[in-house]
């Protein structure tokens, strides 16, 4: 596929290339049992459901700065404020830039991660010991590389506004590639980066309901995602089931370090030091606001099922969470029991009750 890179990726301080040392046990399958057969069954779906690039309409002409625009003279600038509580009212030109911002912001994080996917599954690939996993990784690989495919073309050719990878992704993505332990490369990928992007994607499906193009993408790229994240489950599930309390002690540790890795990079810091806006001030704000808070929660919709169904909401983990306010999902499907992600239906009812809270609130409430 040939575009136009008109707005090329920023290189962030690690520099061009960033080389990431990890000692492994490539691992081959003499037996060929091929007898897992839901890991075989995912194989078949994933071969059959796969698409091109060059299957999107790319002659959409993508004008965010148009279509927020439209929102706000329907009286959307209002609405931001309301929603986003931010720490000053936001004139309809702050309220474009930031709400442009923050979904360039979004959009390059998962660039960044599909890079780190198409790295950790070319890893799995390597290092899973049976067949039928390592057929379902190699089809995995050529999904991510799709993904990066056309997230990349999305934000060079079609957005104009990108970010470099956020330092906690970058952290993770090291940690994930780094571990010699081929069980928490999966881990780490397909149950939380790629449970976390699954649910990301679906908010992202909704507030960019207005712009074709990138729901195209998304819609596509959600549905190899939700394979991969049941990937991981059904895989990793009769792993966990025969671990040591001690094996199981070291994951644990993985997953709540992980865990806040990944909410630091929702507070989106790096969009606030562009454009420029104090930290002290904003960064408190993204902590505190309820939409944003609710937004981050809302993001761990999939991945605590499926800690649940591996064994992991340990009384460690638990805890952990139950600090962040995220075992409001624990009785949720998980991606065995139901692949797909929350009904959109779900993420309008969550900004609903945020916006009603926030009208109850009371100032100074603890977060
Ligand atoms: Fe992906
Ligand atoms: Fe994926």
């Amino acid at each position: 596929m040939r575009y136009s890179q008109r707005n090329p990726l920023p290189i962030p301080a690690a520099g061009e290339f960033q080389r990431v040392s990890s000692t492994i046990d490539a691992v081959f399958d003499w037996q060929y049992e091929l007898k897992r057969q839901k890991l075989m069954e995912l194989y078949e779906k994933g071969k059959a459901a796969t698409w091109n690039a060059t299957d999107l309409d790319w002659s959409i002409d993508v004008d965010i700065e148009k279509m927020v625009s439209q929102r706000q003279m329907a009286g959307g600038g209002g609405v931001v404020n309301q929603f986003l509580a931010p720490p000053r009212p936001l004139d309809e030109r702050e309220a474009l830039t930031l709400n442009l911002n923050m979904n360039a912001f979004m959009l390059s994080q998962f660039l960044h991660g599909e890079q780190g996917a198409l790295l950790a599954t070319a890893k799995i690939v390597e290092t899973v010991p049976w067949a039928e996993a390592k057929f379902y990784a190699a089809n995995q690989v050529a999904d991510e590389a799709r993904h990066v495919e056309v997230y990349h073309r999305y934000l060079t050719e079609k957005l104009g506004v990108s970010y470099e990878v956020h330092p906690s992704l970058a952290t993770m993505l090291d940690d994930i590639l780094r571990d010699s332990r081929w069980d928490v490369t999966y881990l780490g990928m397909q149950i939380l980066i790629e449970g976390l992007a699954l649910a990301a994607f679906g908010m992202q499906k909704l507030m960019m309901a207005e712009e074709p193009l990138i729901v195209d993408i998304t819609t596509r790229i959600m549905a190899d995602e939700s394979r991969h994240v049941a990937f991981g489950v059904i895989s990793l599930e009769e792993v966990y089931q025969g671990m040591s309390a001690a094996e199981l002690r070291e994951r644990e540790d993985f997953v709540i370090e992980a865990t806040h890795l990944m909410r630091e990079r929702l507070l989106m810091q790096p969009v606030f030091e562009r454009l420029g806006w104090p930290l002290e001030v904003w960064m408190p704000w993204a902590l505190e606001t309820p939409f944003m808070r609710g937004f981050r929660q809302m993001l761990f919709s999939k991945i605590v099922p499926n800690l649940k169904r591996l064994g992991l909401l340990t009384p460690r983990v638990r805890e952990a969470y139950a600090k962040l306010d995220l075992l409001r999902f624990e009785h949720l499907k998980d991606s065995v029991e139901d692949p797909e992600v929350q009904p959109p239906a779900e993420l309008v009812q969550l900004l609903l009750q945020v916006l009603a809270s926030r009208q109850a609130e009371t100032p100074g409430a603890p977060g």
